[in-house]
């Protein structure tokens, strides 16, 4: 992680620079009409768990993924007669929709948290879209605030918080906003909404014509509640050291296994890979168990998502 973050100003040089960042694989803020974002390159999976690692976040709860055109969206997701209504009317702005992802959508497994959906956005401020243009691709964020703590609304929060844990804030002044994308979910039937936020919604039950099915906040918020759609339909045993007759195995440095989350015993390489092994070995149809995780930086993430899985029935 750098240890000195740059200011960077919106100008050509600047968002050149943060968009070079982005492609290096390093992690830069910057503004959104809502908040600030923590930006990665969502297809790059070392990068986007140092966004958790920066944020000192406890569990992996699915990201957020910024597109500078909401044409870009088709590249990702499976879309939707809603999805195009909703779009049309509201992208580029604080709306974010999750939608099932299609098959080769090429984003890291950790952006979204295993999940079978993605949430996108297509945001309106004129750095974030700078930015995004320039660095051509999509871009994993989250607020840009450490975990737990409340969201970044100007480059000065973000230093508050995140200084010497990121490569880069870019700095265009307050956000207009000031709260989050409102969220729906609309990879069922009916249009769900997953967080109130920015966009009203009253604006988006006018642009459908229906209302919003509605599920309680505290179902969305709590830390990996969303991950846990995702669970291995295998048993889960974990801190193992060796498997048992039938068992597959998921190590993790010296400990061996089918596959290993990471063989020099590196916290952010486990984390890039979490997601995709556990989908591999649970293709498997065997039990699994899994070798012991250091409970320290992203460890702590992973042995959370790890207990949710090993619990899930
Ligand atoms: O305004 C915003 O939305 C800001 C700016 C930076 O875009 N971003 C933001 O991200 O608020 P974050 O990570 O703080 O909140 C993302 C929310 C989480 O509540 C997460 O659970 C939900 O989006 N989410 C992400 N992917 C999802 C998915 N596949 N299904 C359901 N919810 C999802
Ligand atoms: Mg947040």
């Amino acid at each position: 992680m750098s240890d000195q973050t740059q200011i960077l100003h919106p100008t050509t040089g600047g968002i050149a620079q943060a968009a070079l960042l982005l492609a290096a694989g390093q992690l830069v803020a910057f503004p959104t009409e809502t908040v600030y974002g923590l930006g990665a390159d969502a297809r790059n999976g070392t990068a986007v768990a140092q966004i958790y690692a920066a944020k000192g976040r406890p569990s992996f709860n699915p990201l957020i993924v910024h597109l500078a055109h909401a044409a870009m969206a088709r590249d990702y997701v499976i879309w939707s007669d809603h999805a195009q209504v909703l779009a049309s009317a509201f992208w580029p702005g604080p709306l974010t929709l999750v939608l099932p992802l299609k098959t080769g959508h090429g984003l890291s497994s950790l952006v979204t948290a295993g999940l079978d959906t993605v949430a996108l956005r297509v945001p309106a401020h004129p750095a974030a879209v700078a930015l995004l243009e320039a660095f051509g691709g999509p871009v994993a964020a989250p607020s840009a605030n450490p975990s737990g703590r409340i969201s970044a609304t100007t480059a000065a929060h973000v230093l508050t918080g995140l200084e010497g844990r990121i490569a880069a804030v870019l700095d265009d002044g307050p956000c207009a906003v000031g709260l989050e994308s409102t969220i729906v979910g609309l990879s069922t039937d009916t249009p769900t909404l997953l967080r109130a936020g920015g966009l009203p919604v009253e604006a988006l039950e006018a642009a459908l014509g229906s209302a919003l099915q509605t599920i309680s906040s505290a179902d969305v918020i709590a830390p990996g509640q969303l991950a846990s759609h995702y669970a291995p339909r295998a048993t889960v045993r974990l801190n193992a050291t060796t498997p048992t007759p039938g068992e597959v195995m998921l190590g993790f440095g010296d400990v061996a296994g089918d596959l290993n989350l990471s063989l020099s015993g590196d916290l952010t390489e486990a984390a890039s890979n979490l997601f995709d092994h556990l989908h591999q070995l649970d293709a498997m149809q065997r039990p699994i168990a899994v070798a012991p995780v250091p409970d320290h930086g992203l460890g702590r993430a992973i042995n959370d998502r790890l207990r949710r899985a090993a619990a899930a029935r």
